[in-house]
């Protein structure tokens, strides 16, 4: 970057200056807020606002799908920020690519947005570790989350890092940037009880930091129902129109959440939450006099890496939201939104005018009006029976509402909207690509060294992540046992039995995979208990512990155990079972592939590839495989099938697409009803099936030729089968 010089800098100040006195003077460049709603440069304002996390997508498709949110009618777009992403080991920053911050806010000024900055910087998320750098957890003293000088001092540093960098950009709103709103901590109000009077402390703590970095703008706290003022106490939900601000006076009703779907676990199915209940809920949030409505997500898109927190989230964040995890507008969701902002809007001056009255209209149908000289009127006509559609009269004019739904009168008068009525649906389909049948070569993981290159060896058992520090799925815990013969009784197969805290377990005695175990949403432990092939002798025993991404959420989560901390017993070998838990073990973090970096352009040549003809290869675990490709035509956005695979990770050009996992999701997928109150096991899909088979494949990763695909699998499958698909409408 040139050095700016001195007379430069005299006149950035100069005119940063005047740009103050003259936003200070015409009450310009100022976000406040009272009872009705958040004012942006003396105007009160409805805003409507969608999630879309930078680090879920690529840069290439950021302006698109900004772009894509102002068209269907949002005025903000939210996100939260990704500590672990912007600071992977301590004072190491990285705001580069998908973790460009600055960019991606600029481009939301770009596009004549808002925005509004959720900092944390605890986000939950579902992202690895509610996105927390992992290195935190180590450092002397630290207790995540309350009143604890070591965590208090990192949360702050980062903090303020975030906010000097955008005040240096002039991203905020009282500097004439997009930012109107910034949030800190995230739900901590479900979590104070856990941590008593230190956690009250924490959050006073939180709250008065945040306030003393002088955004010129205000902060939420979303369910904070004690947020401290000046801070927003804010609402998250499927509804929030029973939500009170904790000052009715001087705070404005938010809801920082509208679950617009709902995130997915491996083994579990695809959640889909109908549009016609997210129109309702919206339209019972703003009659009741809810002015800041933000969809989360109103674009979901992929946890690419090792990203996904959980554990067991998918590699997918698809969320069911408005646009799809491809970028491409769901229909009829998008629209039907589009269309209940655009009534929204042309209520505005109405709602933010008035207080609504309200008027009963029957047992299960009410109206909401918005009535005011200055503002003119506005109606809310609702019908909250669930299965029987009526007609109201109001103002001596009859209207006939469908079930469950809300009708918007921008002028009383005539309908503009209503939220059960929406239009056509337009299905995205997949569609080959000359992408299959790649020639592939392969190389194995060699199971027999792995202990003699171990580094380290301890007595018992450790926890995974105190030995990987993440910097893997994977460790490795090795022993060996010597059983003389006199301890093999004839007709008794020796069995081995493992416990494990999660999240998925290989088991391997003499080189050979014995079996593995894996955890899911429900229950994370694992336990092994099988024919254990043991022998006269020596024998090895190898686990291979796989993290399926790490705890994002509930009080002290920093202190969830991961890997095998046993029992580790062997059964039918001589008298007792024999429990081998506290012998002595070594540990290696991560696979050989892995440290030489052969996923990656650089790597991929440092092992010897196997020419293969793959039918030898079907079904063996802990194999590598790698071909080359060239890019698919088109435009349309890409995924790779891997529904002939077991469960790994793939990388394109050393980019990694994240974890794979062909699991069959389990539950009830039965035909869903709009009307009625929404949870996630209401309307959901691909029971039976794997709950996730396309992962995407940026088109901005993809070179026109000789594209490096690596895949690892763990388990076994069949890589003649992987192919690249395109997302297109039908
Ligand atoms: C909320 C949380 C979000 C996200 C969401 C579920 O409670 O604030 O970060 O985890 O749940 O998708």
């Amino acid at each position: 970057m040139a050095a700016i010089s001195a007379s430069k800098w005299v006149h950035l100040i100069y005119t940063s200056l005047i740009l103050l006195l003259l936003c200070i003077q015409l009450t310009e460049c100022i976000v406040t807020y009272d009872k009705k709603s958040l004012i942006i440069n003396g105007h009160r304002r409805i805003l409507l606002s969608g999630s879309i996390h930078y680090p879920r997508s690529t840069p290439e498709m950021w302006e698109d799908l900004i772009q894509k949110a102002k068209d269907g009618g949002l005025d903000v777009i939210d996100t939260y920020v990704f500590w672990n992403g912007h600071e992977p080991s301590p004072g190491n920053y990285n705001f580069e690519g998908r973790y460009d911050l600055v960019r991606f806010v600029k481009l939301v000024q770009k596009a004549g947005m808002y925005m509004h900055l959720r900092i944390g910087p605890f986000v939950c998320a579902e992202w690895n570790f509610g996105g927390f750098p992992v290195w935190l957890k180590y450092v002397p003293g630290i207790s995540f989350r309350t009143d604890n000088e070591p965590f208090k001092m990192a949360m702050q540093k980062f903090t303020t890092k975030i906010v000097l960098m955008m005040k240096y950009e002039k991203l905020f709103e009282s500097q004439g940037g997009p930012i109107i709103l910034s949030q800190i901590e995230n739900e901590y109000g479900a979590d104070t009880q856990a941590y008593g009077a230190a956690g009250h402390a924490y959050l006073t703590w939180a709250a008065k930091m945040a306030v003393g970095l002088n955004t010129g703008v205000p902060w939420v706290m979303c369910k904070q129902d004690d947020a401290p003022d000046p801070i927003i106490n804010t609402c998250n939900g499927f509804y929030c129109d029973y939500f009170t601000p904790n000052n009715k006076e001087t705070k404005p009703t938010m809801w920082t959440e509208a679950w617009s779907g709902w995130f997915s676990d491996f083994g579990g199915p695809l959640p889909h939450r109908p549009v016609q209940d997210l129109a309702f809920a919206v339209a019972r949030f703003i009659q009741k006099g809810g002015s800041f409505t933000n969809y989360y997500m109103y674009h979901g898109g992929t946890n690419f890496g090792r990203t996904a927190g959980g554990p067991f989230i998918t590699t997918s964040y698809d969320y069911d939201a408005p646009i799809d995890e491809y970028g491409l507008l769901r229909q009829p969701k998008y629209d039907h939104l589009k269309w209940l902002h655009r009534a929204i809007k042309l209520s505005e001056k109405a709602i933010v005018s008035a207080d609504p009255t309200f008027i009963s209209l029957g047992s299960y149908e009410q109206a909401h009006v918005f009535s005011s000289k200055a503002g003119g009127c506005a109606a809310f006509l609702a019908n909250y029976h669930i299965n029987s559609s009526t007609t109201v009269r109001f103002r001596n004019k009859r209207y006939d509402l469908p079930p469950w739904s809300i009708s918007i009168l921008p002028d009383c008068k005539t309908v503009a909207f209503n939220t059960a009525q929406v239009g056509k649906t337009s299905l995205v389909n997949w569609l080959p690509t000359n992408v299959n049948r790649l020639a592939w070569q392969t190389f194995s993981e060699d199971v027999s060294t792995i202990d003699s290159e171990s580094k380290m060896t301890e007595s018992g058992l450790l926890d995974q992540l105190s030995v990987t520090r993440d910097a893997s799925d994977y460790l490795w815990y090795s022993t060996s046992v010597v059983i003389n013969p006199s301890e093999l009784h004839r007709g008794v197969v020796p069995t081995l039995t493992v416990q494990s805290e999660g999240h998925v377990l290989h088991v391997f005695v003499n080189g050979q995979l014995a079996g593995s175990a894996y955890g899911n949403q429900d229950n994370r432990k694992v336990t092994f208990n099988g024919n254990a092939n043991l022998r006269a002798g020596m024998n090895k025993i190898q686990l291979l512990s796989v993290a399926v991404g790490l705890q994002n959420n509930g009080p002290r989560f920093e202190q969830w155990k991961t890997g095998v901390f046993g029992p580790v017993v062997l059964h039918g070998v001589g008298h007792v079972s024999r429990d081998i838990s506290h012998q002595k073990w070594s540990y290696q973090v991560g696979l050989k592939g892995e440290s030489k970096n052969i996923a990656l352009p650089i790597g991929v040549s440092s092992v010897d590839w196997t020419e293969s003809s793959l039918s030898g290869h079907v079904n063996r675990p802990l194999t590598w495989y790698k071909a080359y490709f060239n890019a698919p035509q088109g435009v349309e956005p890409l995924a790779i099938d891997m529904k002939s695979m077991g469960k790994g990770q793939v990388w394109i050009n050393g980019q990694s697409i994240g974890r794979y996992w062909t699991v069959h999701a389990k539950g009830s997928c039965t035909p869903c009803n709009y009307a009625g109150t929404y949870r996630p096991a209401k309307c959901q899909t691909r029971c039976g099936k794997p709950t996730q088979r396309w992962y995407h494949v940026p088109r901005s990763w993809v070179n026109p030729t000789r594209n490096l695909i690596v895949v690892f699998e763990e388990i076994g499958g069949d890589a003649s089968l992987i192919s690249i698909e395109r997302r297109s409408f039908r």
